[in-house]
């Protein structure tokens, strides 16, 4: 395939691959915190972190496209090891919120890289990124809500669990 003027820069291309690494982990951590529901008996929740898993798989993917059809070089890197247990289902999730903040301010770092370059290709891919951060940090937010609203009751616990097994993986349509 022939690439033209058009190819990424070094710093942006760093910063993808910064991220493709970032994304891996969010699905690592999310893959650790669905082994302690699992340990624990709550299957809903770890059903519920199993979806967030691959929503991160795909999240790392679809950087991984883009780098290269920018013309740039993937280069993947260590992945870090998640950390392995919560006091609480609460606890859990108030890790992956934190999380979550974590990187949308990766993102938000990112697209002030592409704005600083003027890769507005850049901008626009990172905007569908922007978008799904407001969406992953709201609903892991009403989870932590409904948790401290339930003050840790077993009964509060059990509902939600049962609630959130119903979630399913729906994959993010390439829209071009
Ligand atoms: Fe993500
Ligand atoms: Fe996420």
């Amino acid at each position: 395939m022939e690439r033209g003027g058009n190819m990424i820069s070094k710093k942006l291309s760093d910063s993808i691959n910064d991220q493709i690494n970032a994304e891996l982990y969010s699905a690592y951590l999310y893959l650790s915190v669905r082994a302690y529901f699992e340990s624990k008996g709550f299957c809903g929740f770890g059903s519920w972190m199993g979806v967030q898993f691959q929503e991160e798989t795909s999240h790392a993917m679809k950087f991984f496209d883009y780098l290269v059809e920018r013309g740039g070089k993937v280069e993947l890197k260590e992945i870090k090891e998640p950390t392995k247990s919560w006091d609480s289902p609460l606890a859990a999730f108030e890790a992956a919120y934190a999380h979550e903040k974590y990187i949308t301010g990766r993102i938000n770092a990112m697209v002030d890289l592409a704005m600083e370059e003027k890769d507005h290709a850049t901008v626009s891919f990172l905007r569908w990124y922007v978008d799904e951060q407001v969406e992953e940090e709201s609903s892991v937010s009403a989870i932590v809500d409904k948790l401290k609203y339930g003050q840790g009751s077993p009964g509060v616990e059990l509902m939600l669990d049962k609630e959130l097994s119903g979630r399913i993986f729906s994959p993010a349509v390439k829209e071009n």
